[in-house]
């Protein structure tokens, strides 16, 4: 694996083996380095997990993280992001770390880049460590895929988590069902409009926050509105069934998508979800690092 961009292009066994590698990590595995690296992380759109996990990781792996910030960069000045990265990768860095408003954008990077790029989440595109590091989550309750329930309910045409989300979990053999307004339905015309009986039958019920930056509010949109119809409200969640769990790749609209009382309730696993974050991020990390010896 030199790069990590969408979950389309991992193979379930390659994704399997972060998996194993991140339970090790999670165990008190030492890192496998054997020379000095150079990252850098560049997030060009807002991030408090991502970017503290992805740098976490890498410290933890006895990496040298440059700092980077986008706001601060030549991208001020009109430089170009190949040319930002070609320029990191000239200045020695062996991988780089993007976050990006424009959808696909690493695909100005595939020709002529020969550092390595770990996709932070593209545009309404992907995201796949948060995809890994949930998928983490639902093993390490669950301990399979197949044949879970797993709901994923709120604005899935901007969320790049559930697109990632939906492809993984489905090539696993989980039964992935939607909930989301017909206007936020995107690609996926199997959606559900109501939850109808999905609450009592999920085992995983995965929301979405709702992307008021990537203008999702729809003509009648309110959050009240939205909350009593689509949000996890108190009612909703005292008829899931037992051991059923509560995920969201925050950070979380509280009231909106979900209740706030809820957020750290017996069933979340929101911030054990940003726990398990460091040691998934460690094994990509470490993962994409070896191939470059
Ligand atoms: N889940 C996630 O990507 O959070 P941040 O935007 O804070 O990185």
């Amino acid at each position: 694996m030199k790069n990590l961009l969408t979950m389309e292009n991992v193979s379930n066994e390659e994704i399997e083996a972060i998996l194993k590698r991140a339970a090790e990590f999670e165990a008190g595995a030492k890192p496998q380095l054997e020379r000095d690296y150079l990252v850098a992380n560049l997030f060009f759109e807002p991030s408090t997990r991502t970017k503290t996990s992805f740098e976490t990781a890498e410290r933890r792996l006895g990496t040298t993280v440059i700092p980077f910030e986008a706001g601060f960069s030549s991208t001020l000045k009109g430089e170009t992001l190949y040319d930002t990265v070609k320029t990191l990768e000239s200045i020695g860095m062996d991988a780089v770390v993007i976050r990006h408003k424009k959808d696909a954008y690493y695909e100005e990077l595939l020709e002529g880049i020969n550092l390595s790029v770990i996709n932070a989440g593209d545009g309404a595109g992907q995201h796949p460590s948060q995809s890994m590091l949930d998928l983490y989550t639902i093993f390490k309750e669950f301990g399979k895929f197949e044949g879970l329930n797993v709901t994923i309910a709120g604005d899935v045409s901007h969320s790049r988590v559930a697109k990632s989300n939906i492809t993984a979990l489905r090539r696993f053999g989980a039964n992935v069902n939607i909930v989301c307004p017909p206007e936020w339905q995107g690609k996926y015309t199997d959606a559900h409009h109501e939850w109808d009986d999905l609450i009592e039958t999920s085992d995983v019920i995965m929301l979405l926050r709702v992307q008021h930056e990537r203008d999702a509010a729809y003509e009648g949109f309110t959050t009240e509105g939205y909350h009593k119809q689509y949000g996890l409200t108190v009612e909703r969640e005292q008829q899931m069934k037992d051991g059923a769990i509560i995920m969201h790749p925050a950070p979380v609209n509280r009231g909106v998508e979900i209740d706030s009382s809820l957020v750290e309730c017996d069933r979340s696993r929101i911030f054990k979800q940003v726990h398990n974050g460091v040691f998934v991020r460690m094994a990509i990390v470490e993962t994409i690092l070896k191939e470059r010896n």
